[in-house]
């Protein structure tokens, strides 16, 4: 009904619109303003998580793109290495595993049978299994040596927004835990990250105050047939989700692609008006990589795509560039997926509208696959 869908037409809409207070109730009682971190619910002792020697994610879907996210943020503050697996693939491929292994499993549902099996496949070898969840009680976080919730709410559109933002937050807070932990020379960084963590939920409701033009442009697009999609480091894991999104409600051909591979192959794609989504890195911090993305964005101009930027504040190199510019807040730069995600959201979202798709219930979808 109308009201439980909080005046909004879609869950969707509703379900973007609550990500601030998602993203806050998720870090609430976990960081505080001084830069600590408490995470209670990690029962996997200190000593085990010291003794660690590997993370291996395992999750589908949207929960996938998370874990690839995690993955940046994981190896950059804990100096382990960390592999991101498809759920689906994880057990067939004999996966070396064993009791110094973490794996990482993350479900909004709490009850995909693919990464349910993938994890009890963990656990049989003698892997640690930490489970990233927003389900209470549900299957995997039951089946796990230990929890952490994302507190996003009920989430009811089957296309998730709200739980894939609490996942990354979650993905910080054990990347940083697991950093703090084994006492990293990041130590100063960590608290400086958890420090800024604690201001994000805003900075996600000032992307959400300036949508209208991203709207247009959806709407503006509903003809075509493909978009693609770039970026580089964490951007590209936010590319894939875009592009996924995409597929999802408006039913368009739609892919993300890392934007140093353009030249090995998708460069052929682009043609005359090809709407080409970029997600930029901050031209501060790695500034090398955002020199990169530049020219990447010149090289797909002067063949004719139609550029839509996804920028940083004060980013101007960039905008000469830009057909149409979209603008996201400074932030660290681990943590732009939770700014930079949100506009490829309400994008898709636009554009399924426009061609008169069902936004909540996209064909042939689940909200929850319990098969395998
Ligand atoms: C289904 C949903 C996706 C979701 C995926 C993983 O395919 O349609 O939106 O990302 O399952 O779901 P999970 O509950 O495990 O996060």
């Amino acid at each position: 009904s109308a009201a439980e869908k909080g005046g909004y037409d879609y869950f969707m809409l509703k379900e973007i619109a609550e990500q601030p207070k998602a993203v806050a109730d998720t870090l609430l009682g976990r960081i505080d303003g001084a830069g600590s971190l408490t995470l209670d619910e990690v029962r996997i002792p200190a000593n085990v998580l010291r003794e660690i020697d590997k993370v291996v994610v395992i999750a589908c879907g949207t929960a996938f793109h998370a874990g690839l996210i995690a993955k940046y943020a994981i190896e950059h503050w804990t100096r382990l290495p960390c592999e991101v697996e498809l759920a689906s693939e994880f057990r067939y491929r004999d996966p070396i595993l064993d009791q110094q292994t973490l794996v990482i499993a993350i479900s909004q549902s709490g009850e995909t049978m693919d990464t349910l099996m993938a994890l009890r496949h963990a656990r049989e070898q003698g892997a640690h299994v930490l489970a990233i969840c927003n389900t209470n009680g549900s299957t995997i976080p039951r089946e796990s040596d230990a929890v952490l919730y994302t507190h996003a709410g009920p989430e009811v559109a089957v296309a998730s927004t709200k739980a894939f933002l609490t996942q990354l937050v979650a993905c910080y807070l054990v990347a940083l835990y697991l950093g703090q932990v084994r006492g990293t020379k990041w130590a100063d960084e960590i608290r400086a990250v958890v420090r800024d963590l604690s201001s994000i939920a805003g900075a996600v409701d000032r992307v959400l105050e300036t949508m209208e033009p991203v709207r247009e442009l959806a709407r503006s697009l509903a003809g075509k047939n493909t978009v693609l999609f770039l970026g580089r480091h964490v951007g590209y894991p936010v590319a894939l989700e875009g592009a996924l999104k995409l597929k999802e409600l408006a039913y368009m051909h739609a892919e993300g692609f890392a934007a140093g591979e353009l030249k090995h192959g998708p460069i052929a794609l682009i043609e005359d008006d090809l709407p080409v989504v970029v997600v930029v890195p901050s031209p501060r911090g790695r500034s090398v990589l955002h020199d990169k993305i530049v020219s990447n964005i010149q090289e797909i101009r002067a063949r004719g795509a139609r550029t839509i930027v996804i920028a940083e504040e004060g980013d101007e190199a960039v905008a000469e560039y830009a057909d149409h510019l979209i603008r996201v807040p400074v932030t660290p730069t681990l943590l732009q997926p939770l700014v930079a995600t949100v506009p490829l959201q309400v994008f898709a979202c636009e554009l399924a509208t426009a061609r008169g798709n069902e936004v909540d219930q996209p064909r042939n979808l689940a909200k929850s696959v319990t098969v395998e």
